[in-house]
C-alpha cells in the first residue's frame, strides 16, 4: 500500500513539472514573438506629460463619460484584477458599445 501511496506522490510531481516546464516553453514563445513592452508610448509629436497622465487617469475612472452615468473603463478594466473584470463574459451595459458582448480569453 505505502508502494502504491509512494508511487501515486512521484506521478503526480512528474506531471506537475512537465507542466511547469510546458508553461515555460508557452511563456518563452510568447516573449519571443510580442517582446518587452515600450516603457511608455511617447511620440516626438505626443510626448507623455504629468498633465497627459492625469487627463488619461480621470478619463478611465469617469462613469460620467458613460451613457447611463453608471460604467468606466475601470469598471471592467479593472487595474488590480490586470485590466479585466474576472467575469467569464463582459457586462452588458448600454454604453458599453461594441465590447459589451465579446468573448473573454
Ligand atoms: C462593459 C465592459 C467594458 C467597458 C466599460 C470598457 N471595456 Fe474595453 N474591453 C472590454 C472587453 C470585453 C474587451 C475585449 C477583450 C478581448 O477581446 O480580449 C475590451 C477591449 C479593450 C481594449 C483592447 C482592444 C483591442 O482591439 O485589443 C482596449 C484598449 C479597451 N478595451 C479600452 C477601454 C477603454 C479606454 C474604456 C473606457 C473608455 C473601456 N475599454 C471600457 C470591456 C469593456
Amino acid at each position: 500500500m505505502l508502494n502504491l501511496v509512494v508511487a501515486m506522490i512521484a506521478f503526480v510531481f512528474a506531471i506537475s513539472a512537465a507542466l511547469a516546464a510546458d508553461d515555460m516553453a508557452t511563456l518563452k514563445k510568447a516573449q519571443k514573438i510580442f517582446g518587452s513592452l515600450p516603457k511608455d508610448m511617447s511620440t516626438p509629436d505626443y510626448p507623455v506629460t504629468p498633465e497627459r497622465i492625469e487627463l488619461g487617469r480621470m478619463l478611465f475612472f469617469d462613469p460620467r463619460l458613460s451613457i447611463d452615468a453608471n460604467v468606466s473603463c475601470a469598471t471592467c478594466h479593472q487595474p488590480a484584477l490586470y485590466g479585466s473584470d474576472a467575469l467569464p463574459k463582459s457586462m452588458v451595459s448600454g454604453s458599453a458599445s461594441w465590447h459589451a458582448m465579446r468573448p473573454r480569453f
